[in-house]
């Protein structure tokens, strides 16, 4: 299979409509293995695929090394993406800095992880409120300048944000959660996006896994997963309907639950990017396999009315990660 490709953003880089999320490489969703996660990457690139995604908090820096050492000899195939601004906090917990201090300390440090002299795209993961988004993108505008980053991104961002982000220097992507199962902000975000000429990257685009079809009790949530809201006990029934919701619909189209979601992303427009995750070849297979599923509008729409924007039980992220998240 060929991956198909688009321009991300207003005469960007052509990336692939559909990329790899590399986040549960490191063991966020449960146990993931180096070597097969380096075989995984390889077999990404081999189908066309570009389109890496990592950040220096997953694994705190574990990611960056992962597909650093897999990309070796490969980086003119691979569209890089990687993001700064989570931080550790001493005593635990997470923080987050974007002063421009921390833009240039980090970026340094992911380009050495990742063995490579520029990242393709990076993005700020969380807004910091303290730091004006104007010093922050003047930092990351640097960057740029010289030569270590090639395009701009920022995730999570609120739309007045992302404005004034732009003014500083032509933002290209905005990464966002955005599935059928959490949209409202995604929507408000891409109105902004598409006045901008913004890609728009869909982060969690299976609701972390909920809408595959293959999650049907609470034992079938691994890792970090549990302790998000859409899988808490109270929530799960609910959102399972949902899930079995869009089974019925990949039923009825001949694909699979997780090819329906990221083909209905697609039928959104040539601006959206999703970046589904898995440490598994032939999931990934299978969800490239969704660049072949071509809805028509009148299904789209039938699809986006069933599961109507808010339907969600539970809040996105716990309520300490809802604060840094649409800011
Ligand atoms: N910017 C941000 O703040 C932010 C936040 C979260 C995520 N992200 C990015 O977005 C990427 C994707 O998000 P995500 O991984 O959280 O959620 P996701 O892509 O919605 O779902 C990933 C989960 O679904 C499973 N899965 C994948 N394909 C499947 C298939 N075809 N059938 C059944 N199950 C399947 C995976 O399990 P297996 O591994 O077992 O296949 C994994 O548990 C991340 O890797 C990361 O790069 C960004």
């Amino acid at each position: 299979m060929t991956a198909q490709r688009r321009a991300l953003g207003a005469n960007g880089p052509l990336v692939s409509r559909i990329g790899l999320g590399c986040m549960s490489l490191s063991g966020v969703y449960g146990d993931a293995d180096d070597a097969a996660s380096e075989k995984l990457i390889h077999h990404v690139l081999d189908q066309g695929v570009n389109h890496l995604d990592s950040s220096d908090m997953y694994g705190w820096g574990h990611n960056e090394e992962v597909i650093g050492r897999a990309i070796k000899g490969r980086r003119d195939q691979v569209f890089l993406a990687s993001k700064f601004g989570q931080i550790r906090r001493e005593g635990g917990g997470n923080g987050v800095d974007g002063s421009p201090a921390h833009v240039a300390a980090a970026c340094e440090a992911s380009l050495k992880r990742l063995g490579v002299d520029h990242i393709d795209l990076y993005y700020q993961h969380r807004v910091d409120p303290n730091v004006p988004v104007e010093e922050t993108v003047g930092a990351m505008t640097r960057l740029v300048e010289q030569g270590k980053v090639r395009w701009l991104g920022l995730s999570e961002a609120a739309p007045d944000r992302i404005r004034r982000a732009h003014a500083v220097h032509p933002i290209s992507a905005i990464q966002t959660e955005y599935s059928l199962l959490y949209r409202t902000e995604a929507e408000q975000t891409r109105e902004v996006t598409q006045e901008l000429g913004i890609a728009f990257v869909a982060y969690a685009p299976l609701g972390r896994g909920f809408l595959s079809g293959t999650i049907n009790t609470l034992e079938d949530v691994g890792g970090r997963r549990a302790q998000h809201p859409r899988f808490l006990p109270e929530n799960f029934a609910h959102n399972h309907a949902l899930a079995m919701r869009v089974a019925d619909f990949a039923r009825e189209k001949g694909c699979t639950p997780a090819q329906l979601c990221l083909a209905w992303l697609l039928a959104q427009g040539d601006d959206v990017f999703p970046i589904p995750g898995t440490r598994s070849a032939s999931r990934f297979d299978e969800n490239l396999g969704a660049q072949d599923v071509v809805l028509t509008a009148e299904e789209a729409a039938r699809i986006s009315a069933t599961i109507p924007a808010g339907a969600a039980a539970g809040t996105r992220y716990p309520a300490g990660g809802m604060k840094g998240v649409f800011i």
